[in-house]
């Protein structure tokens, strides 16, 4: 039919999302498992009124031009939006859509998943029995570190660092959190959490979870110099996004014994070289970028990400846009 709009879908993502796309839309969905080529996504956003994209594309300028002015809506298959350059989007007309919300208490899961295997060994326990190594029980057998009564530091205290907090107060956990700044008091009673500096939280912390947007001010937030600050056995545990940490600050950290261990979802860059010298340390666990990947909430992201997409093919305002200026400038001219 001649008025459905034309998009680029740029990966099958769950039917929540694909089926509403496909029922309004003339859409082409990028079918491989690798996202495609940056020459190929040029090509194939040429035209398109609508583009649902994921953290893989890099949507900037050069793209928004080659799909032109025809160009109603992004909506980016993601929580973060560090892959769209969102003032040139603003600048176009153009409204950026993201999954807020929906995968905050998943990603809690997997970030305390991911804290509790480093305090207590378990990716490294479970290589050791599968080398045949287990022989007795040992009194000093991989000891690892307490998790409850333990000090946790939340850097970024947004929707997904509380809910990390929530899970800290049933292990009796001191907790603190740093952010621009605290959030209202009663927030801070209802979890128990304390603001503090950064410095202090390093400082102070057993276990330092990151949850900060990757921004020119967040990029190697983690680096050699706050490392030193840490205490010995400190893990660090980073689900935000790979950049936020310096890897190869880390690297020697972990390795120097500045600090106990590091748990990883997220790389700089993704993925990680399977050579890569972090994966020849016992005391690092890293994960392939899975904090949102449970069946229930990636069904919602792309329900939410079907939503931004269609509703700004409509000229209507996006569900959660992440640039609402994008409204305030009046109708579009093209
Ligand atoms: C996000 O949404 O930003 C995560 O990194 C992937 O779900």
């Amino acid at each position: 039919m001649a008025d459905r709009p034309r998009v680029f879908v740029a990966r099958r993502i769950p039917d929540e999302g694909l089926r509403p796309i496909l029922e309004a839309c003339e859409a082409d969905v990028w079918p491989d498992e690798l996202p495609p080529s940056r020459d190929e996504l040029l090509r194939r956003v040429e035209g398109r009124a609508g583009l649902l994209t994921l953290l893989t594309d890099r949507v900037d300028g050069e793209l928004l031009d080659r799909a032109g002015a025809g160009l109603r809506v992004v909506s980016n298959y993601a929580v973060g939006f560090d892959n769209v350059d969102v003032a040139a989007c603003t600048a176009r007309g153009i409204p950026v859509g993201n999954t807020p919300g929906v995968l905050t208490e998943t990603t809690a899961d997997l970030a305390w998943a991911l804290l509790m295997a480093a305090a207590r060994r378990v990716a490294e326990a479970d290589r050791y029995v599968r080398a045949g190594h287990w022989r007795t029980w040992g009194p000093m057998l991989l000891l690892g570190s307490d998790v409850h009564g333990a000090t946790l530091g939340v850097v970024g205290f947004g929707r997904i660092g509380q809910a990390v907090a929530r899970r800290a107060a049933g292990f009796g956990m001191t907790i603190l959190y740093h952010d621009l700044s605290p959030v209202p008091e009663e927030v801070e009673r209802s979890l128990g959490a304390r603001f503090v500096t950064l410095d202090e939280l390093l400082a102070e912390s057993d276990f330092v979870s990151l949850h900060v947007n990757l921004t020119e001010v967040t990029r190697g937030l983690v680096n050699r110099e706050r490392l030193a600050t840490m205490r010995p056995h400190a893990v660090v545990v980073n689900t935000s996004r790979g950049p936020v940490v310096d890897q190869a600050a880390l690297y020697e950290a972990l390795r120097d014994g500045v600090i106990g261990a590091a748990a990883l979802d997220v790389t700089d860059p993704e993925p990680m070289a399977a050579d890569d010298p972090l994966l020849g340390l016992d005391n690092c666990l890293v994960v392939p970028h899975i904090a949102s990947a449970s069946r229930a909430t990636r069904g919602r992201m792309a329900a939410m990400a079907a939503a931004n997409l269609l509703a700004g093919l409509r000229g209507e305002r996006l569900p959660t846009p992440v640039n609402p200026e994008v409204y305030e400038a009046g109708p579009r001219s093209s």
